[in-house]
């Protein structure tokens, strides 16, 4: 029997303009679920909508609209289209305002009460609107609520609690007992240090001062608060509570949550609470990945600091929008999107890396061979490595997707892409085609390469959408629901046709192309910065010149931050301790008003670490951090992905 692998991504607002940013979490879904589809998987893959609060409610005010579920139905409609436009290949999508999910939830809800982990009393305090969160004044951070940092408003009403405080003690257990419960690590030391050691306290689950809600069925004033609506939409989805929930029966627990880093809180310890107080077994993992910002801030709708996925995929390809999200940003990390990495990304592995690959392989085909896929008569010891990699695939692009190294997993396919691109140049099919005599090697180089093809375009499938059916079109092949039995060097058939087709990727003239997109999507953030750094920063021909020698005196090396504290009478600072290869140094670093110190832990970074050492605050700092700094922010200088501590920057 197949094994099953049930993933979910956050029910989306459905309030929402749906930007790159919101799109990240599905898109990452997406190819986790296909991979596992195709790796033998029995797997379900469930995304959609969350529609009540005072939020949605408040939108469609604002935009005018009374009839809050029309306004609703046309948002869905856009988010069902974008998701359509990515191809996010889901096997549910369940909106919150679907009949059996309100009736579960007040079933659900019943059930809490009758047991006793709910109960009726008065809350006072401070709500959040656009987080749709209660705080405590002690909680607010400068007055604000300390997730987002806008304001909050007073609520004060009667209200049904749920004993979350009950589960303290089986919480800590899970985190305890259970590392990989919540990753990346830093998301469970953030759980740990700022709300389980503090101590949990019973959390309001009702609201009686609006009505856009599911309705308490034995207190018909209330309706149920809408993180309870909407993290019960994991199971309600699945039939629980319902006349059917052979689903429920079947897929869960969930094998992964996945979710933006903002809404851990409710997921990592709400969640489970709730599970545990209705007796369900948890979720197995939880995934908390980072933001995509844009210009400095968090791409957001209410910012208006988006890139419209439509826009970007009609102008390159909904593959480059995939391919960018994918591989570009360090999974778990934040990043900031750039149109010319985004581009550069596009031109590099897309157009010159797997483009070319394609277009040479099948064009030397249908010179020397008509066509027609050779037979690889004449085998050679140099062939060893190409087939190699190619053989070794499997097994290392899986090992990057269980351990959600989802960048990486691409990097593996690269390795077999830009190794067939190296083949072709140091086997020169060219000279070997001038000489009758080297027909037999010229045919196995070819095949070879062909091979390496279909392999890369297999393995690309849970990726890409057009870009592997087109190059496996090429190779008389096609997307194959299973790895099984293609995924192996001599698949391919010699005497298949192969076609040559129109260049999958055109190259961009980036710095034309930006100029022309500022224009069109008004990237007022990113010309503003432009203009500001050059503004803030001093001119370069200020500084003095160095020569090579003064240069290479500096010992650069990558670091990975193990601790982060604050310095005590210190706003600024923060004690990092880093490892830089078998050897711990601490460095004092003015970044405390930049960086959350949970968030750095596991993080990789750039050092000086022969500058001469200093005390700062009573603490001795060995070296200093290298940061880029503009009139706005300070960030770290990170490694475009994660290098062992102690690697040299040269
Ligand atoms: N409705 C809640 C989730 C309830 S789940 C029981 C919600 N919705 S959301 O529409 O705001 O977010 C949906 C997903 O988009 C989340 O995973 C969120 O983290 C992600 N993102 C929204 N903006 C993002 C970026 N700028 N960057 C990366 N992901 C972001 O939260």
């Amino acid at each position: 029997m197949k094994k099953k692998y049930f993933i979910t991504t956050p029910i989306y607002y459905a309030n929402g303009t749906w930007h790159l940013g919101t799109c990240y979490t599905s898109v990452v879904c997406d190819a986790i679920a296909r991979f596992k589809k195709m790796d033998g998987y029995d797997t379900f893959f469930l995304t959609g909508t969350d529609e009540h609060g005072q939020k949605i409610e408040k939108s469609a005010l604002k935009e005018g609209q009374t009839d809050v579920k029309a306004f609703i139905d046309d948002k869905v409609a856009i988010l069902k289209d974008v998701w359509s436009l990515l191809n996010i290949n889901y096997d549910k999508f369940i909106r919150t305002t679907d009949d059996y999910h309100k009736t579960a939830v007040q079933k659900i809800f019943t059930k809490l009460f009758n047991k006793g982990d709910i109960y009726k009393s008065e809350y006072e305090g401070h709500y959040c609107n656009p987080c749709e969160a209660f705080w405590t004044a002690g909680q607010l951070k400068d007055g604000k609520c300390p997730d987002c940092g806008r304001p909050t408003e007073i609520a004060k009403e009667e209200s049904y609690f749920f004993r979350l405080s009950k589960y303290q003690k089986q919480l800590e257990d899970l985190f305890e007992e259970n590392p990989d419960f919540l990753l990346p690590v830093s998301r469970r030391n953030e759980m740990l240090n700022n709300f389980l050691r503090p101590g949990l306290q019973d959390i309001c689950v009702s609201r009686s001062s609006s009505k856009w809600g599911i309705e308490v069925t034995f207190d018909r004033a209330h309706i149920v608060y809408v993180w309870i609506d909407a993290l019960t939409n994991y199971i309600t989805a699945l039939g629980y509570e319902s006349s059917d929930d052979s689903l429920f029966k079947k897929y869960w627990p969930a094998d992964l949550h996945m979710m933006g880093k903002e809404i851990v809180r409710f997921h990592a310890l709400i969640w489970p609470a709730l599970l545990m107080a209705l007796d369900i077994p948890l979720p197995k993992k939880l995934f908390a990945h980072g933001w995509i910002y844009f210009g400095n801030e968090k791409m957001s709708k209410s910012l208006g600091n988006i890139i419209d996925p439509f826009i970007l995929s009609e102008k390159y390809g909904v593959d480059a929008v995939r391919y960018y999200l994918l591989r570009d940003i360090v999974f778990g990390n934040d990043s900031n999107y750039t149109t010319s990495a985004f581009l550069t990304r596009r031109n590099a592995d897309l157009c010159n890396g797997l483009g070319n690959l394609l277009s040479r392989t099948t064009a030397m085909i249908q010179k020397y061979f008509d066509g027609r896929c050779p037979e690889p008569l004449l085998k050679s010891d140099f062939d060893d490595e190409l087939i190699q990699i190619a053989n070794d695939l499997y097994d290392n692009v899986k090992t990057r997707m269980d351990n959600l190294e989802i960048n990486d997993a691409l990097a593996e396919i690269w390795k077999l892409i830009n190794r067939a691109n190296k083949y072709i140049d140091e086997t020169t099919p060219w000279l070997l085609a001038k000489k009758p005599e080297d027909k037999p090697r010229l045919a196995t180089v070819l095949y070879n390469l062909a091979e390496s093809l279909r392999i890369a375009a297999v393995f690309l499938c849970p990726f890409l959408i057009e870009t592997p059916k087109k190059i496996l079109d090429c190779l008389s092949s096609s997307c194959p629901n299973s790895f099984k039995n293609v995924i192996k060097f001599g698949v391919l058939k010699p005497g298949c046709e192969i076609k040559v087709i129109d260049k999958l990727f055109y190259r961009i003239d980036i710095s034309a192309e930006i100029a022309e997109l500022n224009k069109e999507m008004s990237m007022q953030y990113e010309n503003n910065n432009g203009t500001s750094e050059v503004e803030a920063n001093p001119r370069t021909k200020d500084k003095d010149i160095i020569n090579y020698n003064e240069f290479s005196k500096m010992d650069l090396r990558v670091g990975i931050i193990k601790s982060a504290d604050a310095v005590k009478k210190s706003e600024k600072l923060l004690k990092l301790t880093v490892d830089v290869g078998g050897e711990t140094r601490t460095i004092v670093s003015g970044i405390a008003k930049y960086y959350n110190p949970e968030d750095l832990i596991g993080k990789c970074v750039s050092l000086i670490v022969n500058l001469e050492p200093t005390r700062i605050c009573g603490i001795l700092s060995e070296g200093m951090l290298l940061c880029a700094q503009d009139s706005n922010s300070v960030v770290i200088i990170s490694p475009e992905k994660p290098m062992a501590g102690g690697s040299i920057i040269s």
